[in-house]
C-alpha cells in the first residue's frame, strides 16, 4: 500500500522568528489582520517597523470564534478597499488565523455571500483572486499556521462550517515563543490542549500514517511533558519554545488527517455550551481514548507510543487534565447523560467523527 505525506508551508520557528517577516513579504504589499489586544502588545508597531510603507491595511477586530454576521462585512469590505493587494499578514490565534483564510479567497462577486452559500452546500469554491497568506501564531497549539481549513461559525443557525480549498494554505508559517510569553493562563492551557487534541486525534484516525504518527507522537509526549511546567512559568520562554514547537508538530500531523472524534464532539460543546476551543476538544479525550483502544493492534502501537502503557493510559490522561483544572466528565459542564450520550452518536457521523477508528463504517487503520 503507498502512503502520502504533504504540507507545503514554509515554517520558521524559534524566538525571534517574527523578524523574517520583512524578507517573507518583500516588495509586496500588505494587510495585517489580527486581534484588538496586538496594538498594546507591540505586536502592531513591530509589524510597522518590518514593513514600513508595504503595510497598506490592518484589522485589528477579529474576536474569538468568527461567526458569519461579523466576517461577511468584514470580508466585503476587505475585497472593496483591497482587491489588488498581494500578502495578508496573519498575527493571532485560531480565530485570526481562520479568518484571514476566509479573506484571502476572493468570490467572483467579491461577496462574502457566495463564499458562504458555496461552504454551506458543499460545492468547490473557485476563487477569482488568492492572496498569499503569511501565519504568524501567537498561541500555541491551533496549528491553523500549518492548515489549509478555517472554522467558521453560524451562531444563528447553531451550526459550524468548515471552508477547505486548495487554496487556503498559508504559504509560510513563523512560530515565534517570544510572541508567546505574555499569553495568559488560560489561552496558554485552552491552546495547549488543542495542540494535545490534535496530536491524538491525528492517532485514533483512519486517515493516518508514518509520518503523521511520527508528529502526533513526538507532539503528544511533549506537551504531556512540557505543559504543566509551563502553566507554573508562563513566562519561561524554553518552556513557551517547547510547547509552540510541539503545538506545530501536532499541526502537521493533523494537516493530513484531519481530526476526529474530540473535535466533533467539541463543535456542539462550543455552540451549545460555549465551551473555549481547547476546553471542548480536550475534556473528552480521555472517554475518546478509552473508545479507541482496541480497535486496532497498529493504532495500540503508537497510541503506546504516545502515552505509555494502554492499561493505565486513559486514568494517567484523565489525572493530567484533572490537574490542569479540566473536568473530564460530561456532567461537569452541564451535559446529562442521555444528552451527552445523543451528542457522542451524533459527532461520530459527523464529517470529523467519521475519521475516528471507532466510528461505524471507519476501516481501523
Ligand atoms: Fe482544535
Amino acid at each position: 500500500v503507498t502512503q502520502s505525506y504533504f504540507n507545503p508551508v514554509r515554517s520558521f520557528f524559534g524566538a525571534g522568528s517574527f523578524s523574517r517577516l520583512s524578507e517573507l513579504v518583500g516588495e509586496r504589499d500588505a494587510v495585517l489582520i489580527t486581534f484588538p489586544e496586538a496594538r498594546e502588545l507591540g505586536f502592531v508597531a513591530r509589524a510597522h517597523e518590518m514593513l514600513q510603507g508595504k503595510l497598506v491595511g490592518e484589522i485589528d477586530t477579529v474576536q474569538p470564534n468568527p461567526d458569519v454576521a461579523a466576517l461577511g462585512p468584514a470580508y466585503n469590505a476587505f475585497w472593496r478597499e483591497h482587491r489588488g493587494t498581494d500578502v495578508i499578514v496573519a498575527l493571532g490565534g485560531g480565530s485570526v488565523i481562520d479568518t484571514a483564510k476566509t479573506m484571502m479567497v476572493g468570490t467572483r462577486s467579491a461577496s462574502f455571500d457566495e463564499l458562504l452559500a458555496a461552504v454551506k452546500d458543499g460545492t468547490l469554491l473557485q476563487p477569482e483572486r488568492v492572496k498569499t497568506l503569511i501565519a504568524i501564531p501567537t498561541t500555541a497549539g491551533t496549528g491553523s499556521e500549518v492548515t489549509p481549513w478555517a472554522t467558521i461559525w453560524d451562531y444563528g443557525a447553531q451550526v459550524k462550517h468548515s471552508l477547505h480549498l486548495e487554496q487556503t494554505w498559508p504559504s509560510a508559517a513563523l512560530i515565534d515563543p517570544a510572541l508567546m510569553q505574555s499569553l495568559p493562563a488560560s489561552v496558554t492551557l485552552q491552546s495547549g490542549l488543542d495542540a494535545l487534541s490534535h496530536a491524538l486525534e491525528s492517532i485514533w484516525n483512519v486517515n493516518a500514517n508514518p509520518i503523521s504518527d511520527t508528529f502526533a507522537v513526538a507532539a503528544a509526549r511533549e506537551v504531556i511533558a512540557t505543559l504543566p511546567a509551563l502553566m507554573r512559568d508562563l513566562g519561561n520562554l524554553d518552556l513557551r519554545g517547547r510547547v509552540s514547537l510541539a503545538a506545530l508538530k501536532a499541526g502537521m500531523a493533523f494537516s493530513n488527517t484531519k481530526t476526529a472524534l474530540a473535535h466533533s464532539i467539541s463543535y456542539e460543546m462550543t455552540l451549545r455550551y460555549g465551551l473555549a476551543h481547547g476546553i471542548a476538544c480536550s475534556f473528552s479525550l480521555p472517554m475518546v481514548l478509552q473508545r479507541a483502544i482496541g480497535r486496532s493492534a497498529d493504532r495500540d502501537r503508537v497510541l503506546v507510543e504516545a502515552l505509555g502503557p494502554l492499561d493505565v493510559s486513559c486514568q494517567r490522561l484523565q489525572a493530567f487534565l484533572e490537574r490542569l483544572g479540566v473536568k473530564t466528565q460530561f456532567s461537569d459542564y452541564g451535559v446529562d447523560g442521555n444528552v451527552a450520550d445523543r451528542m457522542i452518536a451524533q459527532a461520530l457521523t459527523g464529517a470529523r467523527g467519521r475519521n475516528f477508528i471507532g466510528a461505524d463504517g471507519a476501516m481501523p487503520g
